[in-house]
């Protein structure tokens, strides 16, 4: 049953019981309806308890249900809206025992009863908006009148959760000190008694008198973006406030139904799903259990290498960091302390916990100190010679469990698998830069990589708290691959006579992160030039512009250089056009105009980004066609989380299905005609899915 009954003395513990989270859909909705309608019946219930179990009190309503139709749908009566009103109106005081995480329509549902009793660790908020969408059962009008106007606005547009202890500090729940449960049916009993505290509708949503009048307007005109989701929250809260509750709770209903259908939201939708179908290995089966992961031991103590322990010692996991020499072990130590040290300065960790951090980590100059850890993670120099050296040294001195994976971000994982007698204990763990902040983390499955190890990798990936996506091998696996082309098409703008700026306006006004020139500046103009030397050493003969290595010959490496496609306030390296860069730029592209015939012409913004963005799609159908990536879906995980898509874009993939694969062709035929039209082969899969009017990410 989703809901299981017990009454004990006078209390009706009602149980939310719909795994693996208690989401509601249609089923938990009427079940808790009913359940509801029944213990009010009964003369010998004076109060009811909510509660969802330890781990989940509710993760709010099913998002399958938001895909039309599925399951009823969201909207398919009783609503949650109604199954609130119910819990709100109820005869009987009603109270949530909160445990576990109770999120968007989960929270909704506590708001609606009489009162709220919280543990310490439960996680509570309203994340809506990173779906699109607005809190559409309550959750704009009565957050307001129990945490007032702007701590509630503050919790609805961030999405961002609070725990049961700030929960408790913020006035929307008590702290439970004990048993939760047992709590919660005493305040239950007590209400029962003296009819407890009023019902947040009846109250009203005020802003300070100080707020001033235009406060609505400064929250809008606050929006980093102004999206149709933080956009309907700001109004759903003006109208907690402006109007009376029945009409408040119309309106974000109505606001809720509008936006659920947006673009914006379906992309977020898919998103959140395509982050966890990323977790599922194709073919494994069940039976194969990853490895306990406990001990590791990180070879190199340079920016990435100093990054990636600090993950796992933060994971709590006992760390070995090894460099050649003591002096490289102690500058990476230096660096993880100091950045223990500033998480300690600005509040965000206790000296305590620091100190328990760098408790975990040890240090070594020698390969022998690997022998005994479960996991090595080599990030030493991108170079093929000096990593097999290292791996050939690990094969002798790890235990025969060890597994032994490469950062590498190009080089070809079986190489390195192949000079060792385990090459099925090998995998790629491709973390990104800074690797404390990045979330994906590429797995790399060599061609020999047992099924468990990759199982172990993936679950290490949950464990550090990434977002791990499957890759096969090839050059630059799946995202360094697929940048190469998108960087390649921004070079040729160049050539064509856009300006590098005017390239990365037009992708960050589309919503990128950050447009291209200014990512090689960020990752280092110079690590380009020796990637692209990689792949003409492969033997990659497709065009590229002369532009890049002309650029980089001049020292302009980026950032670390204080210049390169911008030029860097050296103190807080914001970014500033440079006329010096301008003039290179149209000096190159009048030489590329010269040489290739080309006759001046002004390129828009669309086609800039069109240009960029099915270059991207096109290779990512490429290696999908050839079982590089698992699912399009991976791909786009990859690029929401490690190169700064835009999330309510849901990614290159789904970004051209949205365009119609029809479509897709139709515009690269049309770049067919212009410069460096033999760039534009479209990937087979691509003819075949658009030929068969389906989608890549199906
Ligand atoms: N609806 C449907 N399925 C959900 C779900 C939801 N709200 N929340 C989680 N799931 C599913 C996941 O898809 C996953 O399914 P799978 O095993 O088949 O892949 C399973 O539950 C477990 O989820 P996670 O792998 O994410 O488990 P974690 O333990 O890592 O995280 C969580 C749990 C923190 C609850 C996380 O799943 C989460 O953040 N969920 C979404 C919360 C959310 O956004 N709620 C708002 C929903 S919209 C709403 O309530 C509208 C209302 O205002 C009307």
């Amino acid at each position: 049953m989703p809901v299981h009954i017990d009454i004990r003395d006078g209390v009706a513990v009602l149980t939310l019981n719909r795994p693996p989270v208690n989401s509601f859909d249609l089923t938990l909705r009427r079940d808790l309806r009913a359940a509801l309608a029944m213990v009010m019946t009964k003369p010998e219930v004076e109060a009811v308890v909510l509660t969802g179990g330890t781990r989940h009190f509710s993760a709010g309503a099913d998002i399958e249900e938001f895909a039309s139709g599925t399951r009823g749908g969201a909207t398919a009566a009783p609503t949650l809206p109604d199954v609130i009103i119910d819990l709100d109106q109820a005869a009987k005081p009603v109270v949530a025992a909160i445990a576990g995480t109770c999120l968007g329509g989960g929270l909704e549902v506590a708001l609606g009863c009489h009162h709220r009793v919280v543990a310490a660790n439960a996680t509570l908020g309203l994340p809506e908006v990173k779906l699109g969408i607005l809190p559409g059962a309550g959750g704009t009008q009565r957050l307001p009148r129990a945490i007032g106007v702007k701590a509630a606005l503050d919790m609805i547009l961030s999405g961002t959760p609070v725990n049961g202890a700030k929960a408790a500090k913020l006035g929307l729940a008590t702290l439970s000190t004990g048993d939760l449960v047992e709590d919660a049916v005493a305040v239950a009993r007590q209400a029962a008694r003296d009819g407890g505290k009023p019902r947040l509708s009846l109250l009203r949503a005020e802003l300070p008198a100080d707020a001033g009048a235009d406060w609505f307007q400064r929250q809008i005109d606050g929006l980093k973006r102004p999206l149709p989701a933080p956009l309907a929250c700001i109004e759903a809260v003006r109208a907690a406030v402006e109007l009376p509750f029945s009409q408040g709770l119309q309106r974000e209903f109505n606001l809720f139904r509008e936006l659920v259908v947006t673009p914006e939201s379906k992309a977020l939708q898919y998103a959140f799903f395509a982050e966890r179908r990323a977790a599922r290995i194709d073919g494994l089966s069940p039976d194969v259990q990853p490895r306990a992961i406990e001990r590791v031991a990180v070879i190199g103590a340079g920016t990435m290498g100093a990054g990636i322990a600090t993950v796992a010692v933060n994971a709590g996991l006992e760390v070995i960091l090894l460099d050649r020499d003591e002096a490289g072990v102690q500058k990476g130590v230096a660096g993880i302390t100091k950045g223990y040290d500033a998480a300690v300065a600005k509040g965000r960790m206790d000296g305590a916990e620091r100190d328990r951090r760098l408790g975990r980590l040890h240090t070594a100059t020698d390969l022998a100190a690997c022998a005994a850890v479960n996991l090595v993670i080599e990030a030493a120099f991108e170079d093929m010679g000096v990593k097999q050296d290292i791996f050939r040294t690990l094969d002798k001195v790890c235990g025969p469990d060890t597994i032994l994976a490469s950062n590498t971000s190009t080089l070809d994982l079986d190489a390195i698998a192949a000079i060792t007698s385990r090459p099925q204990s090998v995998v790629g763990l491709h973390f990104f830069s800074p690797a404390p902040v990045m979330r994906l983390l590429e797995v790399v499955r060599g061609a020999e990589t047992a099924p468990e190890v990759l199982a172990t990798a993936m679950a290490l990936s949950r464990k550090l708290g990434k977002v791990g996506v499957v890759a096969g091998v090839c050059n630059g696996f799946i995202g360094n691959r697929m940048v190469e082309e998108y960087l390649r098409q921004a070079y040729f703008l160049v050539d064509e006579g856009v300006l590098p700026w005017q390239v990365d306006g037009a992708l960050e006004r589309w919503g990128m992160a950050m447009g291209p020139f200014a990512m090689m500046d960020l990752a280092g103009n110079d690590i380009g030039r020796a990637i692209r030397a990689g792949r003409k050493a492969l033997g990659d003969e497709r065009p590229y512009s002369t532009f890049p290595d002309k650029f980089c010959a001049l020292g302009r490496f980026g950032q670390k250089t204080g210049k390169g496609y911008y030029q860097y306030d050296p103190a807080s390296r914001a970014r500033e056009t440079d006329p010096e860069v301008d003039a290179l730029a149209q000096a190159h592209a009048k030489e590329v105009a010269q040489e290739f015939g080309l006759s001046p012409r002004v390129i828009g913004d669309e086609e800039i980004v069109a240009r960029c963005l099915l270059a991207l799609a096109n290779e990512g159908a490429a290696l999908l066609g050839e079982g590089i990536a698992q699912r399009a879906s991976d791909i786009d995980v990859v690029y929401l989380n490690g190169y700064g898509f835009p999330a309510h874009k849901g990614g290159p993939m789904f970004h051209a299905d949205s365009l119609g694969l029809e479509n897709v062709l139709r515009l690269m035929e049309g770049f067919l005609e212009g410069y460096q039209s033999q760039f534009w082969k479209p990937a087979p899969l691509l003819w075949e899915k658009a030929s068969a009017g389906g989608r890549l990410t199906a």
